[in-house]
């Protein structure tokens, strides 16, 4: 047995300048370690991450988390098999009387539990998605990016309500092929903008807009504008991130000064969808919409992918509950706050017949650990935001080298997961 021999907590920041939880793990001389993302849209029912409050770092630092990880969780682990992630993962539970991980910190239980699962991998001498796989030597699943072209919502100081405006290149032949489409997509959308504009939390560009609308339109444009098909060989994606605008049962586009009800939220994305050839999209309604959520899939859900993100927030009893309120879920580590959990909630999503997209946060660092999750579990989609940025291409160029390492076996997913629309164009709707 290879026992965890020691675990400490590190202090380290994120890609908003915001301080995070690094833990290291050691297995005799094996090294595991992993850092804790940060979410900015987050769902209510999510793991709960533990910040210290006060002034510094308006109330986000982290000191008291990585104490738990030395104070609590260092010794409640050290002597486990490292090999056991439910071992591992059931005794971090253990150590907090709430389910949300609250006392412990979320950001302390899933560094902990990633950093477990490196070091399992390294005593294996295995790449960590192989690890996760096991001995088959069959075909591998890349999975299909979705990545961010303009960001906007709680990511760009709500200059514009939608939160995502992504591009998804199922036409290419492989991951690295869709990169390279998306990366002329993101250059023919920033074409002619200002210096000035900048990019929002997630890398993609500042949404400078006078309507919703426009910024859909400007990004079905720049498809056509980069050479590409659209419904052929790129789709839009959306993820409206709807929660954040819900209120009083009413959702307010507050870039148009309007108010609209739940039928009309769903007349107007659906129009959207069929408009502007998008595949997928994300948290149409509110996370407390749930029949909104259900009214939509039941229109859209056999042409549309639709994804639940803080509706689901990565737990297996709530999408095993509303699996008829989205077509597939958002698998966010750190919502779920464990390893385990967060293999519970895409095999809730795959017995449910919903797919499964993996997925960073808009707080992010270096660590690729969720690019490893994805092939390792044969997620079909990977979500990671845009094409620009350390923190985002890290994993990108992570994936690049997993589908490299792979050769012949590699099999990038494409359409797999998506329905082809049944129209294409050239730049948008006519
Ligand atoms: P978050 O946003 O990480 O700020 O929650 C990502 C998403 O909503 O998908
Ligand atoms: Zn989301």
């Amino acid at each position: 047995m290879n026992a965890i021999t020691s675990l400490t907590g590190r202090r380290v920041w994120d890609s908003r300048g915001r301080p995070t939880v690094e833990v290291e793990v050691h297995s005799g001389p094996h090294t595991g370690r992993a850092i804790a993302p940060a979410g900015a849209s987050t769902g209510s029912a999510e793991a709960v991450e533990r910040r210290d409050g006060g002034s510094a770092f308006g109330g986000r630092d982290v000191r008291q988390a990585v104490a738990n990880v030395d104070r609590l969780i260092a010794p409640a682990l050290v002597g486990l098999c490292v090999d056991d992630q439910q071992a591992i993962d059931a005794a971090i539970e253990a150590l907090d009387p709430s389910p949300s991980l609250a006392t412990v910190g979320a950001n302390a239980a899933v560094a902990a539990s990633l950093a477990c699962l490196h070091a399992a991998a390294a005593t294996r001498g295995e790449p960590l998605w192989q690890s996760l796989r096991g001995s088959d030597d069959g075909d591998v699943v890349i999975p299909l990016p979705e990545i961010q072209i303009f960001g906007g919502g709680a990511h760009a100081g709500r200059r514009i309500d939608i939160q995502d405006l992504m591009v998804m290149a199922p036409g290419a032949a492989s991951f690295a092929e869709a990169l390279d489409w998306t990366a002329e997509i993101y250059r023919a959308a920033g074409a002619g903008r200002t210096g000035s504009a900048g990019v929002a939390d997630e890398g993609g560009w500042w949404p400078d807009f006078a309507a919703n609308e426009d910024a859909i339109e400007t990004l079905a444009a720049a498809v056509g504008a980069a050479g590409f098909v659209l419904g052929r060989d790129v789709v839009l994606s959306l993820d409206i991130a709807a929660s954040e605008f819900w209120h009083d049962g009413r959702y307010r586009l507050a870039l148009e000064d309007r108010d609209i009800s739940t039928d009309e939220m769903i007349e107007l994305v659906s129009r959207w969808c069929r408009d502007y050839s998008i595949a997928s999209v994300e948290d149409p309604l509110g996370e407390h919409d749930v029949d909104g959520m259900r009214a939509f899939t039941a229109a859209m859900g056999d042409r549309v992918q639709v994804i639940g993100d803080d509706l689901y927030v990565t737990n297996a009893a709530r999408v095993a509950d509303l699996a008829d309120a989205a077509t597939a879920v958002l698998v966010k580590v750190n919502q779920a706050g464990t390893v385990t959990r967060t293999r519970a909630a895409l095999d809730a999503a795959r017995a449910n017949g919903l797919g499964a997209v993996v997925s960073a946060r808009s707080g992010e660092s270096e660590d690729v650990s969720i690019v490893h999750l994805a092939v390792g579990w044969g997620a079909a989609q990977f979500k990671v935001g845009s094409i620009t940025r350390g923190e985002r291409t890290a994993k990108w160029n992570e994936m690049l080298r997993v589908e490299e390492s792979l050769g012949r076996r590699a099999r990038f997913a494409g359409w797999q997961p998506l329905h082809r629309p049944a129209t294409t164009s050239v730049g948008g709707p006519s």
